[in-house]
């Protein structure tokens, strides 16, 4: 299966997915291109370390719709049946996600529906919840809603700060990441409803 992975930053889980799919954790799988709507995000130079095309495509001053016509256009010209987002902080248009019709997954530094958007980590240690986590979701037309595919749980801590509790979820992203990936492209599940189930 080929895979697009979008980022926007350091791309820490775009990495691990790579590895994963080097290491064959995430068997029948390629990366078939990393892109970026930001021209400077450090992932892009670890993607290509990786021997992994990259392509940058920043928003200048287009529309969504238009800028997002373009990275699937790029997506498609490539053979991508499925898309990573990792770390991409840009919502996706309607056009977009109808192109790839559950075929988009994303994760989410929370336990959903927890927590949804931006500094979702921070958020949680705010609010003062004991266990935030992670979530792979896929992509609908709704911020952070899709149907679930894997969530881990993570204890917040007495001494942890901001930075400390974000540090730890990343590390179990990547695990979980990697994990609903392998099971999404052994293509054996099925959504219905809300609900995703594998056998
Ligand atoms: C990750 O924590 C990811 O869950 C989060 O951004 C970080 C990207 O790190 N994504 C979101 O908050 C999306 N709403 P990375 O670039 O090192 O993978």
């Amino acid at each position: 299966m080929k895979l697009g992975i979008l980022i926007s930053g350091r791309g820490s889980n775009m990495l691990a997915i790579a590895e994963a799919v080097e290491n064959g954790t995430i068997p029948n799988a390629e990366i078939a291109v990393v892109i970026s709507d930001k021209p400077s995000a450090h992932g892009l130079l670890k993607a290509q370390e990786k021997g992994i095309e990259t392509l940058a495509i920043p928003r200048n001053g287009r529309t969504r719709e238009e800028h997002d016509a373009e990275i699937v256009s790029e997506l498609k010209k490539r053979g991508v049946e499925f898309v990573c987002l990792a770390g991409y902080m840009r919502l996706l248009s309607k056009d977009f996600i109808r192109s790839f019709p559950n075929q988009i997954i994303n994760i989410h530094p929370s336990l959903l529906p927890a927590f949804k958007g931006l500094d979702a980590q921070k958020q949680a240690f705010d609010y003062g919840v004991k266990f935030t986590g992670c979530t792979v979701h896929f992509v609908d037309e709704e911020l952070d809603h899709g149907a679930i595919i894997a969530q881990k749980v993570v204890e917040v801590k007495e001494d942890d700060t901001a930075e400390t509790l974000s540090h730890r979820i990343l590390e179990h992203e990547h695990k979980l990441y990697i994990e609903a990936i392998a099971k999404i492209t052994g293509n054996n599940y099925e959504i219905v409803g809300r609900k995703v189930r594998f056998f």
